[in-house]
């Protein structure tokens, strides 16, 4: 049998960090609301001269060399993003060419803050069928460049950033599932829902958000597409080392945890330090969660998220 499996982790945060205490000075808000209601305390920005795949630049070749391999033996790059750097080529093709390989196919996945989930979906595929032995999965997005200078509910949860992994064949089995949903007629809940048309940006050029709507669907999402991976794999709750939630909102992961009665000291948090990345929210987070030492080889993860589109996704792995 092959198996895809995790040869190694990278993460980048751009070097801007703008704390609670900053966006006071912007917005009607305060450090004491958004560490309560969201469980932020800083998030980073990128430059201005600085795009989707620089940020996946430096994750990524931080996770080669984690994996121990060279670029040139990458057999194809799947990015996850919806910030990507122009409307095409992707941001895997701007990707490759910074990573100086050529040849390897190259490839964006669309599905905000679900997208990796989605992306590791493509790249285990690939690698079961026997189509790549090395896949570069990245999640990579500068949101902030969307964010409407109006809004204090988007402004304080969103953060740019990267994180990768590159999926390797193994003949252990690594990742064990995954499960992929959407629900396309949400779209307008959560999105950037403007378009380029006759030279002219046409409708709304900043993300629009029902927070509420989001959050209730988010818990309820998560909670179910986490309960369909643990039935397909026969596993308990308790079999899971390590929850790798997206983070969008520490209530939301509780309230995750809560209903699949599962430990929170069980799951990585790392949104205090960097907001809401979108699809590098999961890559940082388990990147953190190895280089730390707290996932080690061998331990059972499970990974879930749920983003625009309505999209929803999760993943079994052993790490
Ligand atoms: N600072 C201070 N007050 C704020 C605020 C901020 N940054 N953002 C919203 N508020 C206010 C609202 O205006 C509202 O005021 P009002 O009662 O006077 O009308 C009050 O806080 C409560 O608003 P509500 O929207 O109910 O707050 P909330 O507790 O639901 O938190 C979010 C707002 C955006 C943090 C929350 O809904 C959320 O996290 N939603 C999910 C977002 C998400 O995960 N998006 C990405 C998904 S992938």
């Amino acid at each position: 049998m092959i198996y895809s499996r995790i040869a190694g982790t990278g993460g980048y945060l751009p070097d801007r960090v703008i704390t609670n205490t900053d966006l006071e000075a912007v917005f009607d808000t305060s450090d004491e609301w958004i560490r309560l209601r969201t469980g932020v305390q800083e998030r980073h920005r990128a430059g201005p001269d600085e795009s989707a795949s620089d940020l996946a630049l430096i994750a990524g070749q931080r996770a080669i060399a984690a994996a121990g391999i060279d670029p040139d033996d990458i057999d194809l790059i799947v990015v996850a993003t919806s910030t990507s750097d122009a409307l095409f080529p992707s941001c895997a093709c701007h990707l490759q060419a910074k990573l100086g390989i050529t040849g390897c196919g190259a490839l964006d996945v669309t599905a905000a803050c679900s997208g990796f989930i989605y992306a590791l979906a493509v790249a285990d595929s690939f690698i079961r069928s026997d189509a790549a032995g090395n896949v570069l999965v990245v999640g990579t997005d500068v949101l902030s460049r969307f964010l409407n200078p109006a809004d204090r509910a988007t402004g304080v949860i969103f953060g740019d950033g990267a994180g990768a992994l590159v999926l390797s064949r193994n003949k252990e089995p690594g990742v064990l599932s995954t499960h992929l949903h959407a629900d396309g007629k949400d779209g307008d809940t959560l999105g950037v829902v403007s378009s380029i048309r006759d030279g002219r940006v046409h409708g709304f050029p900043y993300l629009t958000m029902d927070g509420n709507a989001v959050f209730k669907q988010a818990v309820k999402r998560m909670e179910e597409v986490s309960r369909e991976a643990l039935a397909h794999n026969s596993l308990k709750v308790g079999d899971i080392d390590w929850l790798i939630p997206h983070q969008a909102n520490k209530r939301i992961i509780f309230s995750v945890c809560d209903r699949l009665d599962f430990d929170p000291a069980k799951a990585v948090i790392t949104l205090d330090k960097h907001g809401n990345t979108t699809a590098a929210s999961i890559p940082l987070a388990l990147d953190q969660a190895i280089r730390d030492g707290r996932i080690r080889r061998g331990n059972m993860l499970l990974m879930c998220a749920f983003g625009s589109g309505f999209t929803w996704s999760s993943a079994v792995l052993r790490y």
